[in-house]
């Protein structure tokens, strides 16, 4: 198939039919917090621990995630669709109004979170359109509750199916 017949859209349309959770990547760079929604997040590696996300070209906040070497992945539960939102409001100042916590992290964090994944930046790979940043897993933190998910381009409820994780979790 020709690749020009794959436009952004369809690209778009097509991988919104795969379902994720949402997260807040934050961080903080000569004393300025930055903050931002993504659903591109995916664990890439156990041992050594690594996940990644992708920022799109001109997102502030992978700038700033760059050039302060670290950052948290704030994964949303359900009642957070309102900070997903903020965060993800361009050219808005994200952190306006919001009393900074650290929640004992290197950078500011989003408070009630499902999970903290505190990082270092460990790669950097530019891959079309999107800034790929590699993340070395530092500490990790978590609690039960429901997750916010995406899909089909909106915010959804994660039903869990059966009440026992399935065995290879393990
Ligand atoms: C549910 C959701 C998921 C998103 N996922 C991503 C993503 O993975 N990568 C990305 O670059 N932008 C993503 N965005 C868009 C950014 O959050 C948005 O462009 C934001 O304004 C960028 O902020 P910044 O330029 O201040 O860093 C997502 C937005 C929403 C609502």
């Amino acid at each position: 198939m020709a690749a020009a017949l794959v436009d952004s859209m369809a690209m778009r349309q097509t991988m919104g039919r795969f379902a994720t959770g949402v997260a807040v990547i934050t961080t903080e760079h000569d004393g300025v917090p930055h903050g931002m929604t993504v659903n591109s997040l995916t664990s890439v590696s156990l041992d050594p621990p690594l996940l990644l996300v992708c920022f799109n070209h001109g997102a502030r906040s992978a700038e700033a995630v760059t050039a302060a070497g670290r950052f948290v992945v704030n994964i949303l539960s359900s009642r957070q669709r309102p900070i997903a939102l903020r965060f993800a409001q361009r050219g808005e100042d994200h952190f306006a109004g919001l009393g900074l916590e650290y929640d004992g992290h290197r950078v500011p964090v989003v408070p009630g979170a499902l999970a903290h994944l505190d990082c270092d930046v460990e790669r950097v790979v530019e891959a079309g359109d999107h800034t790929v940043v590699f993340g070395a897993v530092k500490d990790v933190c978590s609690r039960e509750g429901d997750a916010l998910g995406f899909h089909g381009g909106r915010f959804a409820d994660v039903i869990p199916h059966g009440q026992e994780p399935e065995h290879w979790f393990f």
